[in-house]
């Protein structure tokens, strides 16, 4: 049984922390499931961090449909939410369904996360009528990052601060589950925490929010020289792929690999001589010797 909306309402009714974490791939979600992460963000993300774009702006819903097919495939336990990329909501409501629809129907997610405040309501209540989990994402919205000119902090102002409060209050209004908060000051996560019913999930929002939330190839510090001020590296897994990589094509050049263990024998019954006769017999016939023809 996977996680619910409800579970997550709850974490926040008793206080309790709790985490999410971008996920992209089979094997990733395999090991974050089994880890009991309770929410996995097929994020928009994946542009930068997998594909390599700049922005998250390119990303279609074809793309993440097929990445929220395999993080599903790669999980049992955890609510699975898949971003809606740019384009796929902002046209209007009935197109957002349609597209929301096809990341619940084909992809198996759980529910759908999309980016801004009161201009989104509508489309939230669309979709939170037809059934659908909606997560919202104020802050720092990536999608509209050439508005924005760049990935900055938001909410830095009096009036900026109010907005993004009355915003995050329409959302829940209309129907959100969640709230992720992205790179606000801490204080302004803090109220607007304090002023929702449902959780927030803060990534670059200080400590307060109900919930976490990194990019797991920044928590793995995966790609060199990408660690973001509001992440933390847990481990050096580029560097530890690097040297096992360096390792592998080094064995496999002085013939340390493959070795026994990695190899097949000969079943029971099949001669090995026989077997190694037969390259022997081989180059033999394709020498002149072999062909038989005296060499004319
Ligand atoms: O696309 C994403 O991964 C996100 C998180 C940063 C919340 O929106």
């Amino acid at each position: 049984m996977r996680v619910t909306v409800q579970d997550l309402r709850d974490f926040k009714r008793h206080g309790e922390r709790f985490v999410m974490l971008t996920a992209y791939d089979y094997a990733t979600a395999r090991v974050l499931d089994e880890a009991g992460i309770p929410l996995l963000l097929v994020g928009d993300s994946l542009g930068m961090v997998v594909l390599g774009y700049e922005t998250t702006l390119p990303v279609t819903v074809d793309v993440i449909l097929h990445h929220t097919q395999a993080v599903v495939r790669g999980s049992q336990r955890a609510f699975i939410v898949a971003d809606m990329p740019f384009l796929s909501y902002q046209v209007g409501p009935e197109d957002a369904l349609r597209n929301a629809g096809r990341l619940i129907q084909q992809g198996g997610a759980q529910g759908v996360k999309l980016e801004g405040g009161a201009s989104v309501a509508p489309t939230v209540a669309r979709l939170a009528a037809a059934g659908i989990p909606v997560m919202g994402h104020l802050g720092l919205t990536p999608q509209s990052v050439h508005q924005l000119g760049g990935f900055k902090v938001q909410a830095r102002s009096m009036d900026a601060i109010e907005r993004l409060l009355s915003d995050a209050l329409e959302l829940q209004q209309a129907g959100i589950f969640a709230l992720v908060l992205e790179t606000v000051p801490a204080p302004v996560a803090r109220v607007v925490t304090e002023s929702l019913d449902i959780p927030t999930i803060g990534i670059g929002a200080g400590p307060d929010c109900d919930a976490q939330v990194q990019i797991i190839s920044d928590l793995l510090h995966l790609i060199p020289g990408r660690i973001p001020k509001h992440a933390r590296a847990y481990v050096e897994l580029g560097e530890l792929m690097r040297d096992a990589v360096e390792r592998y094509a080094a064995d496999v050049r002085t013939g340390e690999f493959p070795g026994e263990a990695e190899s097949f024998r000969l079943p029971k019954g099949v001669d090995p001589d026989a077997v190694a006769a037969l390259s022997r017999s081989r180059r033999r016939e394709g020498t002149v010797e072999g062909r038989g023809d005296g060499g004319r």
